[in-house]
């Protein structure tokens, strides 16, 4: 056993899988056993492994200089670069980035951030925050309190009422619809109960609602029409800001460059982004935020002599040159365009298992998808959780990647590069998972 603590990992059954190195959508394993990532990794790669550009960019600004930092009225001109080049491309009105290194710690400043302007502005009780359940937005102790998923929150007592976290309904109709409710129906539950949540909190106590525009770890929840359109009603009429946590949706993955605009979700107050902002070549994560709030932060943070938050890699040199890179091979090589219409495809091969035996309930949108397996497709009764880590075992016997999540759901979200044969490929794979864990578990199938 090595000395490694490995994260986000059961401690009893460490160390499956060694990976060394990368190629375009590929991954090889230290028996140079070839995989096909559908998982871009942790939802990041983006442009795949062994892109040059961007591995050139990161040793020339590594050259360039190593290291150097924006606290103190120090700057440097790629992190300003980037800055502008984001806020020029976010729905956040008249937008202000501070610089991070990961989705957690990015939603971490936002907390904040909310807190700071809470007190700054004269309202000290409006800095409650409303979570969805059933999501994930980070681990670090305030950003992990946003997030619900059970095997992320037990043991670890976050502390939800000293950072006023409180919950709301996760939008996913397949598990938490009422019997014959349709999906308006029960979009108009979920958001009802969301308004007598915040008047039974108090509208002057809760300053931000989180959502992830679609969900990626907690199971790949694509909220059913309407939904967004009526939660920001909501918000708007109580003045709560929308907060977009974009860590998985931002740049590509859903069709369009943010989940934001798939989703119908208008002019975001705050917006978080991590991993595909540099492809995942090193890690850099934006909190932004609007110009209103920014304006708010400016003269009590002359008074005390500084905004005092940020970190000793906020707006790294390196980071922000790959970032800036990334962005610009997004752009010049149409990736975007690629991603929605490869991601058409994606969601038309993966409804193809919504007749298998033992798939309940298939979801996704643009190049991020899951199924959900099931015991039972008339009542949904799910396979023990242990069906689905079969799947993904099985899959990556035959070389793909992908990920059991949320009990029995397999997840993938593959590099934006990936082409129409290599989905073919995931597909033809992930069909023989399908198949032989329907044998494995025929029995319990039968008993239900
Ligand atoms: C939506 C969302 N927010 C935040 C995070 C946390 O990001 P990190 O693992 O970089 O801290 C994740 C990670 O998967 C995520 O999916």
């Amino acid at each position: 056993m090595s000395h490694v603590l490995y994260p986000s990992t059961n401690l009893a059954a460490t160390e499956q899988l060694s990976i060394e190195r990368g190629e375009g959508v590929y991954v090889y394993d230290n028996q140079g056993k070839r995989y096909l990532e559908g998982l871009a990794g942790l939802w990041c790669t983006a442009l795949g492994y062994g892109n040059q550009e961007l591995i050139e960019v990161t040793s020339e600004a590594m050259s360039k200089i190593a290291y150097t930092h924006l606290f103190g009225g120090k700057t440097h001109p790629v992190a300003v670069q980037l800055a502008d080049k984001l806020a020029d491309m976010v729905p956040t009105p008249d937008a202000k980035v501070l610089f991070g290194l990961s989705g957690s710690d990015a939603n971490d400043s936002h907390v904040k951030i909310l807190r700071y302007l809470s007190n700054v502005t004269g309202r000290p009780e409006k800095r409650k925050i409303i979570a969805r359940q059933r999501a994930y937005h980070g681990v670090t102790v305030a950003a992990g309190g946003l997030t619900s998923t059970p095997a992320n929150t037990a043991h670890f007592d976050a502390p939800l009422d000293a950072l006023g976290i409180v919950h709301t309904d996760a939008p996913f109709y397949y598990r938490e619809s009422l019997d014959g409710e349709t999906e308006e129906q029960f979009v108009d539950r979920i958001v009802g109960n969301l308004e007598k949540l915040i008047l039974e909190e108090g509208p002057e106590t809760i300053a931000a609602m989180i959502c992830e525009p679609v969900t990626g770890a907690s199971g790949v929840i694509v909220p059913p029409a309407g939904y967004y359109e009526k939660v920001l009603a909501v918000l708007r009429k109580y003045d709560i800001n929308f907060w977009a946590d974009e860590v998985i949706t931002g740049f590509g993955r859903t069709g369009n460059v943010f989940g934001c605009t798939t989703m119908g979700i208008d002019k975001p107050d705050q917006m978080t982004f991590a991993k595909m902002l540099s492809s995942a070549y090193f890690p850099i994560s934006a909190t932004v935020i609007k110009g209103e709030m920014y304006e708010k932060l400016v003269e009590p943070s002359s008074k005390v002599g500084m905004f005092g938050h940020g970190y000793t890699y906020s707006g790294h040199p390196v980071g922000c040159a790959v970032a800036l890179k990334a962005l610009e091979i997004y752009e010049r090589d149409d990736v975007y365009g690629h991603a929605a219409q490869v991601g058409e495809y994606l969601q038309q091969r993966l409804r193809e298992f919504e007749d298998h035996e033992i798939v309940g309930n298939v979801r996704g949108v643009g190049l991020i998808g899951a199924v959900e397996i099931v015991a039972d497709k008339t009542t949904r009764e799910p396979f023990d959780p242990s069906a689905a880590g079969y799947l993904q075992q099985t899959c990556q016997e035959h070389g793909l990647i992908g990920r059991a999540l949320a009990g029995t759901t397999f997840a993938v979200c593959p590099p934006l590069i990936i082409t129409r044969e290599q989905i073919d490929e995931l597909i033809d794979i992930l069909k023989k998972g399908l198949d032989a864990t329907a044998a494995k578990y025929a029995s319990v199938r039968r008993a239900s």
